[in-house]
């Protein structure tokens, strides 16, 4: 018998995982068809997952929580060998990669409400004053003057 396939008896169904997870049946077939999730098929050909799934799972509804893509979890998940049981280290280490993510996503969201702040109460949308309109003064690399009288 092959050691990195779980007994049959210790295979948790679909509902059973859905239950334990918190997240619908469909979702798991959807990780399962972007790869982040793997089952095996008993006799009767339906799935069964092993119970390192529900630690998968977990970690995806947390990369959905704070917005890491789907693809992204998949490349990270994707380096695990098969069987591998994700470890506290891993999950450290995963961590570790998105807590960077997070942080350049809040300095760029930090920045845009700032610039959003300098347009309540203005309303001009102005595509040559307006931050939001014109980000980092594309407008102005293009050279000096009024340069958009013609479209205003
Ligand atoms: S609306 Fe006036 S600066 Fe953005």
């Amino acid at each position: 018998m092959d050691k990195k396939m779980p007994r049959l008896k210790h295979l948790l169904t679909p509902g059973e995982v859905a239950k334990r997870s918190g997240v619908a049946v469909s979702a798991l077939h959807f990780y399962e068809s972007k790869g982040l999730i793997k089952s095996t098929r008993n006799a009767g050909n339906q799935r069964r997952y092993s119970r390192e799934v529900l630690r998968y799972v977990a970690i995806i509804k947390i990369a959905q929580r704070i917005g890491i893509p789907l693809a992204t979890v998949g490349e990270a998940l994707g380096v695990l060998p098969d069987g591998h049981t994700l470890s506290a280290k891993a999950w450290k280490e995963l961590s570790s990669q998105w807590r960077e993510e997070l942080d350049r996503r809040i300095k760029t969201m930090t920045a845009l409400r700032d610039e959003l702040d300098g347009c309540i109460g203005c309303g001009c949308l102005s595509r040559r004053d307006c931050p939001l309109r014109n980000p980092n003064d594309k407008l102005g690399e293009q050279g000096t003057g009024a340069r958009l009288l013609e479209d205003e």
